[in-house]
Order: C-alpha cells, then sequence, then structure tokens
C-alpha cells in the first residue's frame, strides 16, 4: 500500500506534517539545507528581528538530564541520565534581516518544493513597532519564504511590549496580527507562549487579527536548579540568572494540555503543535488533539544539530501508523486529525464507583451549584 504523508496547512502542501521549528537548528543556511536534504517537509528560520541583539556571556542553551535511581534533575553530566529538558537561554537571531533576506531565497531556489516560513519579532507599543512587523513581513515574503511566523512567545524579553510580553496580551495579539495581515501575502501563523492562564484567549484574539494558524508551544519559563555543593545556579553569569525556557521531554504534556484547550475552542482552526516531540508517538499526540502539523526543537539539537535521525523516525512512524491503521480506511493525517480532543472533559464527568457521592467539591444539595451534579 502506498501511504499518503502530505499535508495542506493554511493553504502551504508539505510532504509530511514535520517541521524544524524557529530555533538553534535553523539559526543558518546550511543547516536548513542540511535539514532539507535530511527530509524535513519544512523549517520555521530563527527568530529574526530589527533591534540590536547581543546574548549573554557562556552557554546559551543547556540540557537537563534525570538519573533512574533517585529522580534528579541535573544539567550535570552522568553516566545513565536520561534527557528531561532542554533550557533555552538564547534570545533571537544575532543576524540582521539583511543578513538573512539573501540566504532565505537562495534556500528557496535550491528546494523550492520545501516549505520555508520566516519568523519574525518587533515590539508593539507605537506604530514605528508595528511598522517593523511589517517591514520583516514584506522583506521575508519579497524573498520568498512560503508563510510567517509572528514570534509572540519568546520569554526573555524585558521590553513589555516584545515577544511573550505580547502573547500575554490579547490586545496587543489582536494588533500586531492585524498590522501584518494587511501587508502578507502568504500564510500568517502566530507562535504564543504557553505562559497564561486561559491560551485560547490570546488565540481568539489572533483569529480576530486574522492569524492563519496557531503555534504552540514556545519554551515555558523557568530557572535551572542550584547546585547542592556550590549554591549557585548550575548556570549562571557572575552568579546571576533570569528566567529562560523549559523545552524537551518534560514539557510535552504541559504543551498537549495548552494545545488541547485551543483546539477545543476553535475545532475548525489550524493549530502547529510544538513540545517535547522527538518521535512519532509525540507527533501523533498532537495531531489527534487536532494539529495538521508538528514542530521539532530539542530533539533536533541532540541530533546532528538538525534531526536528521529524528526526521527519519518520524516519517517511519508515520507510514507504520498508516498502513497499521489501513483496515480503518485512514488514507492520510487528515482522517485521524482531532480525533481525541473531544475525550477531554470536567473532572466531574469522569467516571467513578458511585457518581451520586460526588458534587463536584460542593456540599452535596447544599447551594445552586452543587444541586446540578
Ligand atoms: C536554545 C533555544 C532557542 C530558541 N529560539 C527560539 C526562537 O528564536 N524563536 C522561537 O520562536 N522559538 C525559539 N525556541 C523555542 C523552540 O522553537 C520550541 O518552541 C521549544 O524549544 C519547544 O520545542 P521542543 O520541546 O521540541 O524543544 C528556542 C528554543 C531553544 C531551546
Amino acid at each position: 500500500m502506498t501511504v499518503n504523508r502530505s499535508v495542506t496547512f493554511t493553504g502551504i502542501k508539505l510532504d509530511n506534517p514535520f517541521l524544524l521549528s524557529s530555533a538553534p537548528p535553523t539559526e543558518s543556511e546550511s543547516n536548513i539545507l542540511r535539514a532539507f536534504e535530511a527530509g524535513w517537509a519544512g523549517v520555521v528560520t530563527k527568530t529574526i528581528g530589527l533591534h540590536p541583539v547581543v546574548n549573554v556571556v557562556g552557554a546559551k542553551a543547556k540540557f537537563m538530564r534525570t538519573s533512574p535511581e533517585d529522580a534528579y534533575v541535573s544539567m550535570k553530566k552522568r553516566p545513565g541520565a536520561a534527557l528531561h529538558s532542554s533550557w533555552n537561554w538564547e534570545l533571537i537571531s544575532d543576524k540582521t534581516l539583511d543578513w538573512w533576506l539573501p540566504r532565505l531565497r537562495r534556500i528557496k531556489e535550491a528546494f523550492p518544493d520545501r516549505v520555508l516560513i520566516g519568523s519574525s519579532m518587533a515590539g508593539s507599543g507605537n506604530d514605528k513597532e508595528l511598522k517593523n512587523w511589517q517591514l520583516l513581513a514584506t522583506g521575508c515574503q519579497d524573498a520568498g519564504v512560503d508563510g510567517l511566523e509572528l514570534n509572540f512567545s519568546c520569554p526573555h524579553m524585558d521590553r513589555r511590549d516584545m515577544g511573550s510580553n505580547i502573547g500575554k496580551d490579547q490586545g496587543l495579539c489582536s494588533v500586531v496580527t492585524e498590522a501584518v495581515k494587511e501587508v502578507s501575502r502568504v500564510p500568517v501563523w502566530c507562535k504564543l507562549t504557553p505562559a497564561t492562564a486561559e491560551i485560547e484567549v490570546e488565540a481568539a484574539a489572533c483569529f480576530r487579527g486574522g492569524a492563519d494558524a496557531i503555534v504552540s508551544s514556545n519554551t515555558f519559563p523557568s530557572i535551572p536548579p542550584i547546585d547542592p555543593d556550590t549554591l549557585e545556579f548550575e548556570i549562571n553569569v557572575d552568579g546571576f540568572v533570569s528566567s529562560g525556557g523549559l523545552g524537551g521531554p518534560a514539557i510535552l504534556p504541559l504543551s498537549l494540555a495548552k494545545m488541547a484547550q485551543m483546539t477545543r475552542a476553535f475545532p475548525d482552526k489550524s493549530f502547529s503543535g510544538i513540545g517535547g516531540i522527538s518521535d512519532f508517538p509525540q507527533a501523533l499526540s498532537y495531531i489527534l488533539l487536532g494539529c495538521g502539523t508538528v514542530q521539532v526543537c530539542t530533539a533536533a539539537m541532540l541530533d546532528q544539530a538538525v534531526g536528521p535521525n529524528v526526521i527519519k523516525r518520524l516519517i517511519a512512524g508515520l507510514d507504520a501508523f498508516l498502513e497499521r491503521q489501513a483496515e480503518k480506511g485512514w488514507k492520510s493525517v487528515e482522517d485521524f486529525r482531532g480525533i481525541r480532543r473531544d475525550r477531554i472533559v470536567a473532572q466531574s464527568e469522569i467516571r467513578r464507583p458511585n457518581a451520586a457521592d460526588y458534587h463536584s467539591g460542593y456540599e452535596p444539595a447544599e447551594g445552586y451549584a452543587g444541586a446540578e451534579h
């Protein structure tokens, strides 16, 4: 049987539903070319901005591992420990828009059938910053990108009108999306921060602004553990640390929960899932919740910088899954996308030995809310 791996997402045709997310694996032309050679259907460039970017002294990313005997989570390398998470302390691309534009053109010329998404970020507090979003959008689309991803999720910004601070403010989410949609000729995806209580509120705001898709999650706000011997943060500069972002296996269930909040609220909209994907079973969870594509960062960083083995596993996993499910008549991702979205219900709706004994935390028969159950 021949399987159909291809998907159409926000009108963009991809050979398979797997992309590299905006991060170190997509920070250069050579990385992106290698990623396409390896089989990734698409890449989202490392985020491009217009303000000067200067990273902290020393490492910008680290990995945490946990040991089976004591569940100790630490950045310290030790034998037998398994990957727990990545820790992101890296700002957006330190290369300028002028550096990126000819490279985007060359990448598209070399791989016209692969999907290149330009990720960008600017402020949002005044008209000049909104114009900056438009400048980034028009620059990238004139260079030939297939779509734009708006970074409303960088966890490192002091500026109140930039990065995840946009993603925490529904007004800014709408205004920036609308400004980009005014000038865009290609689909616009908004990458939201998971650091909000009700992410569907910000998703709704992006859709009001005209977003074609929502992408989530960026890394979760986090600080590194403190070394019990030195009493210093495991990663620090001169003893100091700022909040960074957690990615990798540890965030899979957290990110699935965020995604489910949105796909349940907007079953007819497009979503791209990220967080803790290293193999097909994790990608499948996002697809079963309604995502049309998924993106990968940490697993690719740890696999020759662009994930050649990760993409092989993802494709082989999808093929094997479709073959196993052929008797159900499933031929492509669209046939099973979203089929577990409606299995997430209120706690009180889950079966228990005696349903009559439970009143959702209310006293039995007291209070009008308790009486409902
Ligand atoms: C070192 C590092 C740098 C990142 N830089 C960006 C970035 O520039 N723009 C962006 O949208 N996301 C960035 N991310 C977030 C990733 O694209 C991704 O959303 C996150 O790591 C979760 O995916 P994962 O669990 O596969 O790592 C970065 C992540 C890491 C670890």
